[in-house]
């Protein structure tokens, strides 16, 4: 069955998917999933720690499952004419959340949309055009998100992309204040932990200052927790736990409870007001989609149940992968992360690639950084045992030994450590 799944994907899309997917199921395709575990197709269990940040709360959480398919007996789209209560609930308890950061609320399916409502908010807020980006940032690969993604073979032969746009160096404290001395910032934007980049935190105190720096100048201040929030890298919101004032907050990937798309724009009055002026300013069809919205309403609730056993979860694999590391010298040159995101720099991408396949061959699923390529990611979800955690860190243990088994002596494994 799964050699028509390959043969169906290698067609309609990149060849490269569906020789990576064959290569990471050793022929077997993914068919069920519960939790951290996901049964292949032919019979094999594998722990899953990657699905891009999606699943969180797991995979078919029981409560999001239960509420989404309630709303799917009720009324799964909207007329977008009248009101729909589930959408209008949980763009409220969202935004309470946030307090003045939560006052108004733009709801949306990818990260990306997230962004893209943000810069034009900004813009036509603020009457300005520059937006500061920060170097090894990710928003997405939207046209408008690509311009501020940073990782420049993205958008190779797509330039000129989104004009005006200023990547600052993530160490540089004083690159805001230069930027807007040079005038003309509509926003500045960035993520407090850059996951694509391999997990890696920006220093509480520089986005404080960078921060400060922008709003003093008027610009708006953009925080990007698409995949660091809701609790992936422990508090709530980022943003919020490490006192950064910020004038909008964005969410996806987990906030339809890894069941449903949804992603949002939480904002300030005054950089929502072009939306308060015209509700046609920015739209999209799926906006507030009332599955999604259901699946986000039970996924806030379970997050704040399993807030402290994650907590557990995260230290525990933190603590592991240091371990591991101080085991593996040679091949690991750098653990990065916090909560539930952690990510292992390895000595060179070849042996990141290598890692993860034997990993996912071996039972364990990772996510690759897509702009850090000697890293691997792990994103467990908050549901996951303490018997899972000490297999998967076992599976790495037997991976890291192979890997630098098979690399011995390779000349492109010598480099400095990170740590
Ligand atoms: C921080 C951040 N922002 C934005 C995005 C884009 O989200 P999406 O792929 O859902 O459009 C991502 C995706 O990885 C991300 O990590």
């Amino acid at each position: 069955m799964s050699a028509a799944v390959f043969e169906q994907l290698r067609a309609r899309s990149a060849p490269g998917t569906a020789f990576a997917a064959k290569l990471a199921g050793g022929g077997a395709s993914e068919q069920w999933a519960e939790g951290a575990r996901v049964l292949l197709s032919d019979g094999r269990e594998a722990i899953d720690f990657g699905a891009y940040g999606v699943t969180l709360l797991g995979h078919r959480h029981p409560a999001v499952v239960e509420a989404v398919t309630a709303q799917l007996r009720l009324m799964p789209a909207s007329t977008r004419l009248l009101a729909n209560p589930t959408t209008a609930a949980f763009a409220d308890e969202l935004g309470e959340r946030f307090g003045a950061v939560g006052e108004r609320v733009w709801l949306g399916s990818d990260g990306a949309d997230a962004v893209e409502a943000a810069i034009k908010l900004a813009r036509r807020a603020s009457g300005r055009m520059r937006v500061l980006a920060v170097e090894h940032g990710f928003h997405g690969k939207t046209l408008g998100a690509l311009a501020l993604t940073w990782n420049p073979a993205f958008r190779e032969g797509l330039e000129p992309l989104l004009g005006q746009v200023t990547h600052v160096g993530r160490e540089d404290p004083a690159a805001v204040a230069r930027e807007v001395a040079v005038g003309d910032v509509a926003a500045l934007i960035f993520e407090p932990r850059q996951g694509e980049a391999g997990a890696r935190a920006l220093d509480p105190e520089l986005l404080r200052r960078w921060s400060a720096d922008a709003r003093a100048a008027g610009a708006f201040v953009i925080c990007d927790e698409v995949q660091a929030g809701l609790r992936r890298c422990g508090p709530f919101s980022v943003a919020r736990a490490e006192g950064v004032e910020v004038d909008a907050v964005l969410l996806g990937k987990a906030l339809g409870g890894g069941v449903m798309p949804l992603s949002a724009l939480l904002a300030r009055a005054e950089l929502y007001e072009p939306l308060r002026a015209d509700p046609t300013f920015h739209t999209a069809t799926f906006s507030g989609h009332p599955l999604a919205c259901a699946a986000g309403r039970a996924a806030l609730r379970v997050g704040d149940r399993l807030a402290d056993e994650a907590a557990a979860a995260g230290a525990r694999l933190g603590a592991g992968l240091e371990l591991l590391a101080a085991a593996h010298r040679e091949t690991v040159v750098g653990v990065h992360g916090a909560g539930l995101m952690w990510a292992l720099e390895l000595a060179a991408p070849a042996l990141a690639g290598s890692v993860l396949i034997d990993l996912a061959r071996a039972g364990l699923l990772v996510s690759p950084c897509l702009s850090a390529p000697a890293s691997i990611r792990l994103l467990p979800p908050m549901v996951t045992t303490e018997e899972q955690l000490a297999r998967a860190l076992e599976l790495l243990d037997a991976a890291l030994a192979a890997a630098a088994a098979s690399f011995a002596g390779t000349a492109s494994l010598a480099g400095g450590r990170s740590r």
